[in-house]
């Protein structure tokens, strides 16, 4: 476990706190085992867990920022850029299989549009309120839907793999959390239930929500929040709806989250307000079922001509009543940075996660969030404590060798 911990130490950030541990491990490595563990690629017993000592980077349906949005690619990426969590949103198929997709309708980040073999597929469905036209994903089979190929969202943003990754099911997605090299959580969301219940029927009388908690519960997921089986598996189910909340807080204890949207759009299934949603009662309330909230960072500290403003009392009261906050979402590009940041994307972490202290971020750059927690957070900050204790332990196992070899 030692050797495990020291070499997943970022090289640069640490090197200097780890040097006489270092040293240590030289005396111990020559006489215990092998210095250099073999890789250990497909270990699952000793990967390198989850860390829990600082804000989780939440890679907002992969690192979107760079290849698109919740395709394999864009996962893989930010697995590899040191995603805390891989952040998805579940929406259902035709055939009621649960696929990875943000929107509702596939028009805006596929090429459903050129494929004239489903141009009479287009629909107008309410959803939330609003009548929306287009191609919607319970109008297709998986197999269609799998004919099709995801695009980049944002024009401003690299086109180069528009047409090169197909739509993922919620399992492959599950199986690519499971397969990285250290442990990674997922976090999904239950999206538009409300919209989904509506269009598909699964033929065993279960819903949406069911069929969502017993994916997870097939590859393994389960455990209350930092429980031993969570670290093992770490999810959090995130949802906007609160009857979906409700719902599955008796079939699963898996950490849950409960968004929130602009103080403009009232709660999809129980047309709820921003004000009655984010008041103390109500946060008495959601306590008894969810870990936390998400909310939209712009409700948190609103924003007037692209400056912020005054926060908002949310995070502290959240916290007051026990509540996480991972707000939503950061984003690199000037279009989204606010003025006071000076188009630097460090400077509004840093406000974030210093000044606001939230628990975790949804972040569409996976990688320049790690960037930014390695250089001003990593473990030779706040972890002090567990590099004191893992020294200590070393110092008595050296106590103990010498004394043996008196012996
Ligand atoms: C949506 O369209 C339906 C049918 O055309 C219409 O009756 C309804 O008023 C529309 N709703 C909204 C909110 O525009
Ligand atoms: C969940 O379980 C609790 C306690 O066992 C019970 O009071 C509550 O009514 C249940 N809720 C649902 C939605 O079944
Ligand atoms: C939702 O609540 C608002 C404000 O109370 C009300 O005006 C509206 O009619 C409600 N909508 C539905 C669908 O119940």
């Amino acid at each position: 476990m030692l050797f495990i911990s020291i070499s997943m130490a970022s090289p640069s950030s640490s090197s200097l706190c780890f040097a006489p541990l270092v040293f240590l491990l030289l005396i111990i490595g020559c006489t215990a085992r092998p210095l250099y563990p073999l890789p250990s690629h497909g270990d699952r017993e000793s990967r390198r867990p989850l860390q829990t000592f600082r804000p989780y980077n939440i890679a907002h349906r992969g690192s979107n920022g760079e290849i698109p949005e919740e395709t394999a690619a864009a996962y893989l990426r930010a697995i590899e850029e040191g995603a805390d969590f891989i952040e998805t949103d579940i929406l259902s198929s035709k055939d009621g299989v649960l696929i990875c997709f943000h929107d509702v309708t596939l028009d805006d980040t596929t090429d459903v549009a050129q494929h004239k073999e489903f141009a009479n597929r287009k629909r107008t469905y309410q959803v939330q309120g609003v009548n929306v036209t287009g191609f919607f994903t319970v109008d297709f089979t998986l197999n269609e839907l799998k004919s099709l190929r995801v695009k980049q969202r944002y024009s401003f943003r690299d086109q180069q793999f528009n047409g090169k990754h197909q739509i993922i099911t919620f399992e492959e997605y599950i199986s690519i959390a499971l397969k990285a090299p250290r442990v990674v959580g997922i976090y999904p969301e239950i999206k538009n239930p409300v919209l989904i219940n509506q269009h598909v029927k699964w033929s065993d009388g279960e819903i949406f929500e069911d069929k969502f908690v017993e994916t997870l519960q097939k590859y393994g997921y389960k455990g209350s929040y930092l429980s031993k089986d969570w670290l093992k598996q770490p999810a959090f189910i995130q949802s906007f709806a609160p009857t979906s909340l409700v719902h599955i807080s008796n079939q699963t204890d898996l950490p849950k989250i409960f968004l929130i949207d602009d103080i403009t759009i009232p709660t999809q299934d129980t047309n709820q307000s921003y004000w009655e949603i984010t008041s103390d009662r109500y946060f008495d309330y959601i306590a008894q079922y969810v870990v936390g909230i998400g909310p939209w960072k712009d409700t948190v500290v609103p924003v007037v001509n692209n400056y912020m403003q005054t926060p908002t009392d949310l995070v502290a009261r959240a916290h007051a009543h026990n509540l996480q906050v991972h707000p939503y979402t950061y984003r690199n590009e000037n279009n989204f940075l606010h003025f006071n940041f000076n188009q630097d994307p460090y400077q509004e972490y840093d406000y974030w996660i210093n000044k606001i202290g939230v628990d975790g971020l949804f972040t569409d750059f996976t990688g320049s969030l790690h960037r930014f927690q390695e250089c001003t957070s990593s473990s030779n900050h706040q972890s002090g404590s567990d590099d004191e204790k893992t020294a200590s332990k070393l110092l008595h196992k050296i106590a103990l060798l010498v004394s043996s070899y008196k012996g």
